[in-house]
């Protein structure tokens, strides 16, 4: 499976951040560095602070403390232009663009690349005619690749929930990131469309792009990450390679909920293979 994406990965720098909404510490004083090409995973119980990272780093939240690089430029714009850095992320639900079709929803990822502004669009109407008609093969030649070909003529509505979690990693993938953010890919995804999800995130990393991914499915995302930070309450509670991780105590304390576990969590069985 072939995937384009930017040139190379960027390396993603986390020095310090916090976020408080109100009294409430949504994450607190977290450094953690991803490396060019890396995927790395985020782990942890509902309420941990996971999307707020995302949120933080794609600049959705702007008032946290602390300072969040892409290739040591530090990000200070607003959310519409984070893109010129080529970060992209996914939502965590994918299900506010139900009327668009498949085709167009796709585009969307790659409007934010487009060089033009409202004057130039009126000015050079073929070449915008030309840069639609470009973008349109370029969805469809991405679902064609991943087997999606039919999809092309439906509506976002008239799809499986999964493969509206499928679409959306597409969509954020097609605009070329140098670091895509994920978040929750495979929540309510049934075991087929895991697979075909863990497949893409495979074809993207193999690009060289840099890769953040939440989720709850300890196993899809052990199996998937070379590191990953495990959170709690806004704290990371430790990160480094996933084997190493899982086996801390506290980190098992906030999956079980008991002090007194000597042992590391099972992995759970892997979704990211077929079983036979
Ligand atoms: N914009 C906001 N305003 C107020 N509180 C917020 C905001 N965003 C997040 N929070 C709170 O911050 C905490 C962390 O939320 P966050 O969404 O980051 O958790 P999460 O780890 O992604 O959880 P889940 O696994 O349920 O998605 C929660 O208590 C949440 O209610
Ligand atoms: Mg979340």
């Amino acid at each position: 499976m072939t995937m384009q994406t930017g040139t190379a990965g960027g390396r993603l720098e986390i020095e310090r951040l916090s976020q408080s909404f109100g009294g409430m510490v949504a994450v607190a004083d977290l450094t953690m560095t991803v490396e060019p090409g890396e995927l790395f995973g985020i782990i942890g119980p509902n309420g941990a602070g996971k999307t707020t990272i995302l949120n933080c780093v794609n600049r959705i939240n702007r008032n946290y403390s602390g300072v969040i690089k892409v290739d040591g430029v530090p990000l200070r714009c607003p959310p519409s232009m984070v893109s010129r850095h080529r970060v992209s992320r996914t939502f965590q639900s994918a299900d506010v663009f139900l009327d668009f079709e498949v085709t167009d929803f796709l585009q969307l990822g790659r409007l934010e690349r487009q060089r033009r502004n409202a004057l130039a669009a009126a000015a050079w109407w073929p070449g915008i005619r030309r840069d639609e008609a470009r973008e349109h093969c370029a969805a469809a030649a991405l679902l064609e690749r991943h087997g999606l070909g039919k999809l092309a003529g439906l509506r976002l509505r008239e799809t499986s929930y999964g493969t509206r979690k499928v679409l959306d990693i597409l969509r954020a993938a097609i605009a070329q990131p140098r670091v895509l953010l994920l978040d929750e890919p495979t929540s309510g995804v049934a075991v087929g469309d895991r697979l075909l999800i863990a497949d893409i995130l495979r074809a993207i990393s193999g690009t060289g792009c840099t890769l953040v991914v939440v989720d709850h499915d300890v196993g899809f995302i052990s199996r998937l990450s070379s590191r990953i930070l495990a959170i709690s309450y806004g704290r990371a509670l430790g990160i480094g390679p996933p084997q190493e991780i899982l086996a801390h105590q506290e980190v098992i304390d906030s999956y079980i909920g008991t002090g007194s576990s000597a042992t590391a969590p099972a992995l759970p069985p892997d979704s990211t293979e077929p079983t036979e």
